[in-house]
């Protein structure tokens, strides 16, 4: 039950660094490099304002840690390989885990986290199921 992906030193940094930056400076509409997609297929304006919500809060706090668009990194594991149920997941980004050296700690009481763990989850379920690719999601219309 491999679950992160394994990746070079240069690769993690270019996940982490750069990616996130050229994704600031340029506007945010382009998918990551070497991707299709990128974009969200319509689903309804609410739906589509939970993923965007979703992909920010993510970005803002998860993704240097479980690495972009929810692909898991060499110390964190992909959150869209095998999605837990809502329930587990939030009971995880609440309250933290812990395996032996492997430490998430928890975010309740975070203002920027727990009040969205919905629109993180439907954010990583929408990357799951495919329905939207790498980068960032298009607004709703
Ligand atoms: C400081 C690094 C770090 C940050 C930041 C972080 N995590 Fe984690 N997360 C981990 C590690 C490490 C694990 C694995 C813990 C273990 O082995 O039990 C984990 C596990 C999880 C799991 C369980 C995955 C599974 O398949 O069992 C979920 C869900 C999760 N994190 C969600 C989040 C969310 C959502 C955020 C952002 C709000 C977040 N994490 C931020 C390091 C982090």
């Amino acid at each position: 039950m491999v679950r992160a992906r394994p990746m070079s030193f240069a690769r993690t940094c270019r996940r982490r660094l750069i990616l996130p930056l050229l994704a600031a400076v340029l506007g945010q509409n382009a998918p990551a490099a070497g991707q299709p997609g990128g974009r969200a297929e319509a689903t309804s304006p609410a739906v589509d304002r939970a993923i965007l919500n979703g992909y920010r809060r993510y970005n803002a706090t998860c993704s240097h840690c479980h690495g972009a668009d929810g692909l898991g990194s060499t110390f964190a594991p992909s959150l869209i390989e095998q999605p837990l149920p809502f329930e587990q997941f939030a009971e995880v980004v609440n309250n933290g885990r812990t395996r032996g050296n492997s430490v998430m700690r928890g975010f309740a009481g975070d203002p920027n986290v727990a009040p969205y763990i919905a629109d993180i989850y439907a954010y990583l379920r929408a990357r799951a199921a495919g329905t939207i690719g790498r980068g960032r999601p298009a607004r709703s219309r």
